[in-house]
């Protein structure tokens, strides 16, 4: 695919094999065109590695947190559950969203919490809303450990973001679908590979190989969950989809 932007004309052209066509900036469909060849250049750059949240570096596109934040408020779930701690900045930025909302608790899990990473979340001032748990997201006994902090009828939100194998995303979708209530999500991160795959840093069979496969497969053998994109609570724009990395990522308990 190519993607040129006439700026001069306010006009964006992709390329698709022999077919051409051309949208307005102004048009939903301009802006999706446009934001695509945007998102492959955060990938390229590596943009998303730039970004902190009180401290602590937060490996995410900013728009993506700002649409969970709209979710979380709308939602405000007892407990937010996210699979893949890394640095902590995600973490602690819905214990801050918590700790202004004056409710909610952060469980974070991680394969390994670096010695480094655990000691500035330790310390660090909204530590007070979250616990860590150390272990494979999948593992038996750590699914226990989280359950443990989950009382009963509480609110959960999840999100995942640890390992993006499609193998390992259905296995976490299976096991922390069970901890939500309906009308709540578990947000699976990261569909993007599809979308980058050729890019630096990617892998031949990440068109396959990835969270949003894993999605699919997952709504269309449970039927007690399906793929919605929460409207956003705000819009005098003409768009209405999200600028992401996590495309079909809210997966919503509906029985
Ligand atoms: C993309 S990073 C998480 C980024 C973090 N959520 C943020 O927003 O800054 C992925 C993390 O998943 C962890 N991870 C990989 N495999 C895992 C598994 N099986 N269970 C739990 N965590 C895992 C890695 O150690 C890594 O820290």
């Amino acid at each position: 695919m190519i993607t040129t932007i006439d700026e001069e004309r306010g006009e964006v052209i992709v390329k698709t094999g022999d077919s051409e066509t051309r949208y307005s900036l102004s048009t939903a469909e301009g802006f999706a065109a446009a934001s695509r060849a945007w998102v492959r250049a955060t990938w390229d750059s590596k943009y998303v590695y730039s970004f902190a949240w009180m401290g602590r570096p937060i490996i995410q596109l900013p728009e993506d947190m700002v649409r969970l934040q709209e979710v979380i408020w709308d939602l405000k779930p007892d407990v937010l559950v996210e699979t893949g701690v890394a640095h902590g900045g995600s973490l602690i930025f819905y214990a801050s969203l918590f700790e202004a909302m004056g409710k909610g608790r952060v469980v974070g899990v991680d394969i390994e919490i670096r010695p480094h990473n655990r000691q500035a979340i330790e310390a660090h001032p909204m530590k007070k809303r979250i616990d860590l748990i150390e272990g494979s997201s999948t593992a038996p006994d750590v699914l226990a450990q989280v359950k443990a902090l989950i009382k009963p009828g509480e609110t959960v939100l999840v999100v995942l973001d640890s390992n993006h194998t499609k193998a390992h995303v259905l296995d976490e979708l299976r096991a922390y679908g069970e901890l939500i209530g309906i009308g709540s999500y578990v947000v699976a991160t990261d569909g993007i590979m599809a979308q980058v795959k050729g890019a630096p840093r990617t892998g031949d069979d990440w068109d396959w190989n990835n969270p949003l496969t894993a999605i699919h497969d997952f709504v269309a053998e449970d039927k007690r969950f399906i793929v919605e994109e929460p409207a956003f609570p705000f819009n005098e724009g003409v768009v209405t989809g999200r600028v992401t990395y996590w495309p079909d990522a809210f997966v919503k308990r509906i029985a």
